[in-house]
């Protein structure tokens, strides 16, 4: 059926976010056992709990609006998920480049969802419906705070993750320089050559 109405379109906007918040929860949790950081990996299960309330809280705001609360497909969130996954499966990373690559993913899961509530609010607000919008909001808050820890502990943590990763590739350098010399066709991983030449590059493909 069409929408036809800017309340559907709310309604619409919110099952989105319902939605998004569901699959991002499984996201998340996963998102914490890939993670050795500590106060990365704690903060994650934090904004893990905090989504669970995201999902109370967004139950509140349909009611809020007179609406039944219902989850709709969210193409992008699925995308979000996909895009995690398949790096995954078939760059087959290292532990250390898939908590490096999860720094991204996860910020890129905030920013959507930043880009969702600040949406929801203004139709929210132009709707009159203020109760749902200061709802939305506190959700928000959250989001825009994950953002900005995960932008915070990004430097750091991905230069520890690279000094793990030159320092394995180091290790290796010993048995790594011989085959250099008789490299055959199709060795597939030069990456420890690459490490005897300049270890600041030795992280890179
Ligand atoms: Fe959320
Ligand atoms: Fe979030």
């Amino acid at each position: 059926m069409a929408i036809d109405d800017m309340t559907r379109l709310f309604k619409h906007e919110l099952g989105d976010l319902l939605f998004a918040e569901k699959t991002f929860l499984k996201g998340l949790k996963a998102m914490a056992k890939e993670t050795s950081n500590p106060a990365i990996k704690q903060r994650i299960l934090e904004h893990a709990s905090e989504t669970e309330g995201h999902i109370d809280t967004l139950g509140r705001a349909f009611e809020a609006a007179g609406l039944k609360a219902r989850a709709t497909k969210c193409d992008a969130a699925l995308g979000l998920k996909e895009e995690h996954d398949s790096f995954k499966e078939e760059e087959d990373p290292t532990p250390e480049i898939l908590e490096a690559f999860n720094l991204g993913s996860g910020l890129r899961v905030e920013h959507y969802e930043i880009a969702g509530y600040r949406s929801a609010i203004v139709l929210a607000r132009a709707l009159g419906f203020s109760e749902s919008a200061a709802l939305l909001q506190q959700i928000l808050a959250q989001e825009e705070a994950m953002a900005k820890f995960l932008e915070a502990q990004a430097p750091g943590a991905l230069a520890s993750i690279a000094a793990e990763v030159e320092g394995e590739a180091g290790a290796g350098l010993e048995t790594a320089v011989e085959p250099e010399v008789s490299r055959s066709r199709g060795q597939s991983r030069p990456s420890s050559t690459r490490a005897a030449s300049g270890g600041a590059t030795s992280a890179r493909r």
